[in-house]
């Protein structure tokens, strides 16, 4: 197993290119499903959890072809692939697959809206809390579906197609979200999602769905309404920037200062990160370029805050603050509201020296002087980026173990940083 070495205490100065957004482009493959035609996705990160995605699709039928680099195109503009599911081939995500991915579980609304049953396993456990997906489920009802679940698996059918509905979501949920619009827009009628998820990769999914054909109205706002249409044609789509990407990176150059440039990055879509990194004494500039991060010798200042839906702060944000504000010059009170368990981070980071004490939901995140490297390990993909900001900053090295989850979600993360001076390297494992 590879793992990865940092040597802390440089500075970070350079430029680092923001890939297309994990949480955009495996839903976005997921909308292939809907069409015979074929879907052509740009900007698609080379991610662990994308080829992963791939063979889950492969196994539905879709023909999956990625295009050749075009003339003046660099490997950091991401993928382009083509995505043809001329006929499903199987209904069924099987539990091997889908295990290894929650966002696979995503393939029921499309499976559903297309052929009308789809049978796929529950997703199970997660490192980061209890995850159900009741709300998944309770949207294709509404659509019509005669949902039963049996031997770990959720078999939905709905023979005489999807009908349109009204859907209220309880709560705020990025997946039951996606789940609702990609079975709606193929319904028979008109669907209502209130209370959806504004998060800007449904926006992308839903930007995508409309040029396939699909008619939604309320796109990025918590009310989707949507008219459901027989049919969706090809398309071609990039994927928007990857916020959380840029986020993390932004705390990196936050905890080491220097000054670097997030090349494509949304300051649009990151607007309670770039907030809470001016409170903690970061400069953020945005440029025409993409966002300009820079802390020349001043303290960082501790920020409290609670994790919440978009326009919030991110819970795929949380672990990288923690990291940072464990250096700052007093006390954060970090609470997390989306997940019960994101807290895995927590004793990793003390292993640094980081002195951060969990009361229930809330951490209270001490800052100190100094962090000093030692062996840690990865437990999941957010909460392992946090161990590289601590590390970057650290005295000493800091070897990384485990590091398969960071390769989920981060594109050549040891290039990126060693091109702003960091002393990263991978150390291929046997
Ligand atoms: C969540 C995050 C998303 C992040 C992803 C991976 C939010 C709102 N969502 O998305 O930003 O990228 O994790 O870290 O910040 N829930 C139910 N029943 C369901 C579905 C969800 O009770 O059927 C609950 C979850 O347990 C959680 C909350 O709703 O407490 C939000 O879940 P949801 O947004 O669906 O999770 P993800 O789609 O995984």
């Amino acid at each position: 197993m590879d793992r990865i070495r940092i040597r802390g205490g440089n500075r970070l100065n350079g430029t680092i290119p923001i890939s297309g957004a994990k949480n955009a482009a495996l839903p976005l493959m997921i909308v292939s499903l809907l069409t015979p035609e074929t879907l052509t996705l740009s900007n698609v990160p080379r991610l662990a959890d994308v080829r992963q995605l791939q063979r889950i699709l492969q196994n539905h039928g879709v023909d999956i072809m990625v295009a050749g680099k075009r003339p003046g195109q660099t490997a950091k503009q991401g993928d382009v692939k083509q995505l043809s599911a001329r006929t499903i081939a199987d209904t069924t995500a099987p539990y091997d697959l889908v295990s290894k991915m929650r966002a696979s579980f995503w393939v029921l609304g499309p499976l559903l809206a297309r052929c009308g049953e789809a049978k796929v396993s529950l997703p199970g456990g997660c490192a980061i809390g209890t995850r159900p997906v009741d709300m998944h489920l309770l949207a294709m009802e509404k659509l019509g579906a005669e949902i039963e679940i049996e031997n770990g698996y959720v078999i939905a059918k709905a023979k005489r197609g999807l009908k349109g509905a009204h859907i209220r979501f309880d709560k705020v949920s990025v997946g039951a979200t996606h789940a609702a619009l990609m079975a709606s827009v193929l319904a028979d009628g008109d669907t209502i999602i209130e209370n959806a998820a504004s998060e800007p990769e449904i926006g992308d999914v839903a930007e995508c769905l409309v040029k396939m054909g699909a008619r939604i109205e309320g796109i990025h706002t918590a009310t989707l309404k949507i008219r459901g249409v027989t049919s969706l044609h090809g398309a071609e789509h990039s994927v928007i920037p990857d916020r959380i990407e840029a986020g993390t990176y932004a705390m990196c150059a936050g905890m080491t200062g220097g000054d670097v440039l997030l090349k494509d990055a949304n300051a649009g879509h990151l607007g309670s990160v770039i907030t809470v990194m001016r409170r903690a004494g970061v400069a953020v500039d945005q440029t025409n370029e993409g966002i300009r991060i820079y802390r020349n010798g001043g303290a960082l200042e501790p920020v409290s805050l609670d994790t919440e839906p978009y326009p919030g702060f991110p819970t795929d944000c949380q672990a990288q603050l923690m990291a940072l504000m464990s250096m700052a010059d007093g006390t954060s009170m970090i609470r997390e509201t989306i997940f019960e368990n994101r807290f895995m981070h927590v004793q990793e980071l003390a292993r640094l020296g980081a002195d951060i004490h969990l009361h229930g939901d809330t951490a209270e995140v001490r800052g100190v002087k100094k962090l000093t490297g030692a062996p840690v390990m990865a437990t999941d993909l957010r909460a392992s980026v946090s161990l590289v900001i601590a590390a970057l900053a650290a005295e000493g090295e800091t070897m990384i173990n485990r590091v398969y989850h960071l390769d989920r979600g981060f594109e050549t993360l040891e290039e990126k940083l060693s091109a702003c001076g960091a002393d990263v390297t991978r150390i291929s494992g046997t």
